[in-house]
């Protein structure tokens, strides 16, 4: 193994666990030498991270190989060897298909195969041709991956602690391309998760494609909860806030509604996809909920934590939608009331079910309907925000804002806040006061420092 300078770019895409999965490629990388640069053009090794959620992902990262390829000659030019990957969920689904479109990629890497990029790269070296690595291996990714994170790049942390999805969404190829449900063990996450602190970051984000169907097995040998895991990172000391993402309604089960009441440093934050609002239409998505589910599930969460803010992922057009499961749609996020959503035009994915209905939506009926669903989604998450005007909060500062002497930072409801502070105030929980709303960020100003240790003044 080499270990003189090289360079690394990683360009992600996609969600946070392909964020994740990109910080933890550059650790894989770190002692054979590489350091990561900002821009592409200094890269030796150039990674595409890549996502296949929605249509058009395959087509994307083939015109962005089209592009690198200038890159690449211009540095071949220069007598600079440029090494390309693709990285994620494309390189998953496509695998050989990448290698025989783009003469330019040399090594092709499924999410679960990243721990093995040293020696993938000294295969291609040995080879000179480009390797191809989609398999599921039968080892632990994770228990390969190095111990890494002395130090905290950011305040905040994402912490993959669950993999892959036995659900089968009709609409979604993740079952596909990130495999069966995994859940890391409990010593594991717990491992990591101090090592985090240590390093010095406050707030961990645990992610999953269904991350609150995690059981991981635990120092007992049974398999332990989301809430019951919670439970344990939570005494972790230095540890501020946890999160988690994504979850699914069914498996928001009643210690996970219970640890929103009971765990202080979890967020009142919830990411509870519901995809539709006509039972017709969850019904052909396999989804195994109804609406009126999903709205009870709403009222107890609601009931054990009343200030929290709820957010969605919505898909409009599913194959059949009529104008009723639409207006269904329309009035769930009415009744319910998000403080944010996101929402998608169904996109067909090939190899799924719903790929193969014959009952499409007009591409135009879907962009109409995603219009009226984000004006909705907008004026929710303002009257949400507004609702903190003159309210004062703990702001988890992350970083520098866009003006001079600006920082911004998080409330416990994930909403973005901006004051002037000084930059050492980084990485602290500052009490701010909101002087403005807006409908995607707030403005504050900072009174002083949060109490130190768990943030016991939820101030309303
Ligand atoms: N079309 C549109 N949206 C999709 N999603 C997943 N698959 C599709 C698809 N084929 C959305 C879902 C999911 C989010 C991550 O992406 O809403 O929750
Ligand atoms: Fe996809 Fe989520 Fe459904 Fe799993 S639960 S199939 S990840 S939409």
């Amino acid at each position: 193994m080499t270990r003189e300078r090289k360079t690394l770019h990683i360009k992600t895409f996609g969600c946070q666990m392909n964020v994740y999965d990109s910080e933890r490629m550059a650790e894989v990388l770190a002692p054979l030498g590489y350091e990561l640069v900002k821009e592409p053009r200094e890269a030796d090794l150039l990674i595409l991270n890549t996502c296949h959620i929605r249509e058009k992902a395959a087509e994307k990262v083939y015109s962005e190989l089209g592009r690198l390829r200038q890159l690449k000659d211009g540095r071949a030019r220069d007598g600079e060897d440029t090494l390309i990957a693709v990285a994620g969920c494309v390189a998953q689904a496509e695998g050989t298909e990448i290698v025989s479109r783009s003469c330019i990629v040399d090594l092709v890497i499924g999410p679960q195969s990243y721990q093995r990029l040293p020696q993938l790269l000294e295969q291609h070296a040995k080879a000179r041709k480009p390797i191809v690595e989609t398999e599921f291996p039968a080892e632990g990714k994770f228990e390969q991956l190095p111990q890494g994170r002395t130090r905290a790049k950011a305040p905040t942390a994402f912490l993959t602690i669950q993999e892959g999805c036995d659900k089968f969404c009709t609409f979604c190829v993740v079952p596909y391309t990130r495999g069966v449900e995994y859940s890391r063990p409990v010593i594991q996450v717990e491992a990591e998760a101090r090592r985090l602190a240590e390093a010095g970051v406050k707030e961990i984000t645990l992610l999953g494609q269904n991350v609150n169907a995690y059981h991981g097995e635990g120092p007992d040998g049974d398999a332990w909860p989301l809430a019951k895991l919670l439970g344990l990172l939570a005494q972790i000391e230095g540890l501020e806030r946890l999160r988690y993402t994504t979850s699914h309604p069914r498996d928001m089960d009643d210690g996970l509604i219970a640890a929103h009441r009971d765990i202080e440093a979890l967020m009142p934050y919830l990411h509870l996809p519901f995809q539709s609002g006509s039972d017709r239409i969850l019904k052909a998505m396999n989804r195994k909920h109804t609406r009126r589910d999903y709205i009870e599930l709403v009222a107890k969460i609601r009931a054990a934590r009343p200030d929290i803010a709820l957010s969605s992922d919505v898909i409009v057009g599913y194959p059949g939608e009529s104008d009723a499961d639409f207006e269904d749609t329309l009035a769930l996020v009415d009744e319910v009331g998000f403080a944010q959503a996101y929402s998608f035009k169904y996109s067909c994915r090939p190899g799924t079910p719903a790929a193969a209905a014959e009952d499409q939506v007009a591409e135009e009926l879907k962009s109409e309907r995603l219009q009226r669903l984000q004006a909705l989604i907008e004026r929710q998450k303002s009257s949400f925000n507004a609702g903190f005007l003159n309210v004062t909060m703990p702001i988890l500062l992350e970083g520098k804002g866009r003006k001079t002497g600006q920082l911004v930072g998080r409330s416990p409801y994930l909403q973005p806040v901006h004051a002037m502070g000084q930059e050492d105030l980084i990485g602290t929980i500052a009490r701010v006061e909101i002087s403005g709303v807006g409908t995607n960020s707030l403005d504050g100003d900072i009174l002083r420092l949060a109490q130190s240790g768990p943030e016991r003044d939820r101030l309303l």
